[in-house]
């Protein structure tokens, strides 16, 4: 919907009611919807049902339940995600989700992209999207570091065309860090670091060269590790983390 037109040329800091609520960390954009559609949202005193609605954030009083809305201590938990859960909330099928692990927070936090379900390792999660949309946005080239089971023994030829990039249905990879941990008898394990977040990535990326990905967890984005983490557990970031990554 397009921003309604603004008196004496000066621009107001507009939002739509839908955005104000999912933007303040309390729900998600789908959970504002309902609040608002089961009338509990009032602007200015009035009741509003239309999630489009414009609010000017300066001057108008958004309530929830009667309660004002605002923005909300920002969180930035790191979770050692198991594999076998998915990063999304809620499942029609019933599987289990990252919030299964966080319980009641507080705050409305969201995966920093995704791991699959097969995958484990280091998943951010936050209630601020700018800081979430910067780590996940590939122009920014944050590293991600996972360490990944082969099906084979990978060669040194493969290791080179998966650093050079390799070809995917969705184009060539960026150069990638890949370093051999060691061979098993069957099976190479590496470490890989990319700085793109396709979907499934470093999965396609092994069968590119011929093999498979039998285990896949995530260690590190960016300079933060997944540590002595219990798989399973989470913990704030430390200020000094959150600097390394960009946030305040
Ligand atoms: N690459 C994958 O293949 N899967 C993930 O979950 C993350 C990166």
């Amino acid at each position: 919907m397009r921003a309604p037109k603004q008196e004496g040329g000066q621009l107001r800091p507009l939002k739509t009611l839908e955005r104000v609520l999912s933007k303040a960390g309390i729900g998600s954009r789908t959970d504002a919807r309902k609040w608002i559609g089961a009338a509990r949202v009032r602007v200015n005193g009035k009741l509003v049902q239309t999630p489009d609605y414009w609010v000017d954030l300066e001057r108008d009083r958004v309530t929830l339940d009667g309660k004002p809305v605002r923005a909300q201590e920002r969180r930035y938990l790191l979770l050692y995600k198991p594999k076998g859960y998915i990063t999304s909330n809620g499942d029609p099928d019933g599987r289990a989700t990252v919030y299964d692990l966080i319980g009641e927070l507080g705050a409305w936090v969201v995966p920093v992209g995704r791991l699959d379900q097969d995958t484990s390792g280091l998943l951010l999660m936050t209630n601020d999207t700018q800081f979430a949309e910067r780590i996940m946005n590939p122009e920014f080239h944050v590293p991600k570091t996972y360490l990944v089971k082969c099906s084979t023994v990978v060669g040194d030829d493969a290791l080179d065309r998966l650093r050079n990039g390799v070809e995917l249905s969705d184009g060539p990879t960026r150069p990638a860090e890949v370093r051999r941990v060691r061979d098993s008898g069957k099976y190479t394990h590496l470490e890989i670091t990319i700085t793109e977040g396709r979907n499934r990535q470093v999965r396609r990326m092994i069968e590119a060269v011929d093999s498979k990905v039998l285990k896949l967890v995530r260690t590190a984005i960016g300079q933060i590790e997944i540590g002595g983490l219990q798989i399973g557990a989470y913990r704030d970031l430390t200020p000094a983390e959150l600097r390394a990554l960009g946030g305040k």
